[in-house]
């Protein structure tokens, strides 16, 4: 079946090496951006931050720190992908700001504000915790943008072999705020795609009826 968003699935591989002479128009950026932006997450709390790196020098800093993967250094945008701490806690006000922003009457902010404690009563306890529900809500978003990418033939490689610590180091991030989640490189490809490989449908699917 012909169909635009299963073209892009298709476009799309975890491309290695990036042509380093080809630049991605800003308006594509913001378009694959966007994509992040929409993506939904629980209780609506969006809670990622997208830093986008086009400096040479430091995608080179970052190289050695993402196991000398050239995609870091190659690529035209090296998209750092956050996972917030500090404002998904009530104490933050952001949850309030969020529920309102959303329309929510007082009453039922309040309401949904003991529902979201409650229900995230073993996540809230830590920020280990929170980078953990945090970063998992962060790879949609990732996921979005790689399909975002592909509908323009841009290409993307998601990253996790990193060295977390390091980069947030060299980034000068405030972990009490935010933490490394993925590093998404976007350019356009310098060599032959690999295959797709896939188990069968069968084999990872069971339908209940
Ligand atoms: C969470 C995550 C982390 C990944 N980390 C890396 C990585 O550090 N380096 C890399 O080259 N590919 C990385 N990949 C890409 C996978 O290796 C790739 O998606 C998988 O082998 C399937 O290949 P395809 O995407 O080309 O179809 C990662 C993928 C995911 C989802």
């Amino acid at each position: 079946m012909e169909n635009s968003c299963m073209n892009a699935m298709d476009f799309r591989y975890a491309c290695k090496l990036f042509n380093e002479t080809k630049t991605i128009p800003d308006a594509d950026i913001t378009f694959i951006l966007e994509a992040g932006r929409k993506s939904p997450s629980a209780f609506g709390m969006e809670p990622w931050k997208f830093i986008i790196i086009t400096n040479k020098e430091l995608k080179n800093k970052l190289q050695p720190l993402c196991d000398n993967q050239p995609q870091i250094s190659s690529c035209s945008h090296l998209i750092i992908i956050l996972a917030a701490i500090s404002n998904v806690k009530v104490e933050s006000g952001e949850v309030k700001n969020r529920l309102r922003a959303k329309g929510m009457s007082q009453e039922a902010t309040k309401h949904t504000i003991e529902l979201y404690k409650n229900h995230l009563k073993d996540i809230l306890n830590s920020d280990q915790n929170i980078y953990q529900w945090t970063s998992k809500q962060t790879f949609i978003a990732a996921a979005n943008m790689m399909t975002a990418a592909a509908s323009l033939e841009i290409d993307s490689c998601p990253i996790e072999r990193f060295d977390k610590n390091h980069i947030e180091k060299l980034l000068n991030l405030d972990t009490t705020q935010y933490q490394l989640s993925l590093v998404l490189p976007l350019g356009y490809r310098a060599e032959h795609r690999t295959k797709q490989v896939r188990q069968p449908l069968e084999k990872i699917t069971e339908f209940i009826q």
